[in-house]
């Protein structure tokens, strides 16, 4: 059985299809309102339950009530924007840092625990370094100090991280769009959109993120931490021209910007550029490229 934390969020809602798809499983999926659940991700192997991560009470009995069923956990509840991050960080560490290590500490009879990190806990890719998962970390923001040391709790108990980058796709949610789906209106609707030509991430696609995530759980890989990510790092301009390609819409409306030009936009501090090495990911599933696929 798979146990899916903060599961109707963007990321959570591409990982239960890889599930239904890879998998014979059941699934738990937990939210804090599920009212708010489409019909594209009710099926007969998934229970919905209503869970707050920060409800100690509620995390109690959940864990109680399936501590007997083993479990394949994936942990996405997070508050992670990092500007409000920066902005309530109290609010911030209660969801991030003690929720977390509350629920890992509840929950018994896991046999596989996996935690969804980030590229800010490397921090700025200075003189075009390639990050490592064995390389010291060094955020720029309280978001990615946040997951770094909650990826230390999740490795002390024994438990797994990934780490991915910037992620992109179509939203598979009736209540909220993404940043790929604002792209695509914008494009649609000829008004364009201005975006950074000078920040570069090695961005890969929610369905490319849950995918990986599923077949390592599935083929029980025991790495601590591993790197998801493409072999080229893409600014978010780049990534632009590669949506208005694909669905034949007018390239000369995605705008290039300069984070330079477009202070006081964020609160939180932004590493520039963070590029990732996925190497090991390249070598645990036997192939040579790795190339961002919408
Ligand atoms: N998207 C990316 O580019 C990216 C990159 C690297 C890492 N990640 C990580 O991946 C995870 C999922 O991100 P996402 O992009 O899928 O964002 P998302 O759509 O905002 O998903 C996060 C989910 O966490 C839930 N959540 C927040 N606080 C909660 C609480 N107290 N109790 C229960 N659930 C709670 C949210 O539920 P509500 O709907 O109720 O708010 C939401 O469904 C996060 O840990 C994020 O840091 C994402």
């Amino acid at each position: 059985m798979y146990c899916i934390i903060g599961a109707n969020g963007f990321l959570g809602s591409y990982i239960i299809k890889s599930i239904l798809k890879k998998t014979n499983e059941n699934i738990v999926a937990c939210c804090r309102d599920i009212s708010l659940v489409g019909d594209s991700l009710k099926d007969e192997r998934i229970t919905w339950r209503s869970l707050d991560i920060c409800d100690f009470k509620a995390v109690s009995s959940f864990c109680k009530e399936y501590n007997r069923e083993n479990k394949k956990v994936v942990y996405l509840a997070a508050y992670h924007n990092p500007d409000l991050v920066e902005k309530n960080p109290k609010t911030a560490w209660n969801t991030n840092i003690v929720s977390l290590s509350f629920f890992i500490n509840e929950m018994d009879n896991v046999s596989a625990f996996y935690y969804p990190s980030s590229d800010s806990v490397y921090g700025n890719s200075i003189d075009g370094k390639v990050f490592e998962e064995d390389d010291d970390t060094n955020p720029v923001n309280t978001y990615g100090k946040q997951k770094a040391l909650a990826e230390r709790i999740v490795t002390t108990y024994g438990y797994q991280v990934v780490r991915y980058p910037f992620l992109i796709g179509t939203s598979l949610l009736s209540s909220k769009k993404h940043f790929y789906d604002h792209i695509v209106e914008s494009l649609k609707s000829k008004v364009g959109m201005d975006m950074f030509s000078d920040s570069y991430r090695s961005t890969i696609s929610f369905k490319q993120a849950a995918d990986y995530i599923v077949e390592l759980i599935e083929m029980n890989d025991k790495h601590p931490i591993v790197n998801i990510s493409s072999d080229k790092a893409l600014s978010k301009y780049e990534v632009g021209l590669i949506i208005a390609k694909k669905l034949g819409l007018d390239e000369s409306l995605v705008r290039p910007v300069k984070v330079e030009d477009s202070e006081g936009i964020f609160v939180a501090k932004r590493a520039s550029s963070t590029m990732m090495d996925n190497k090991l990911l390249k070598s645990i599933f036997d192939v040579d490229e790795i190339r961002l696929e919408i």
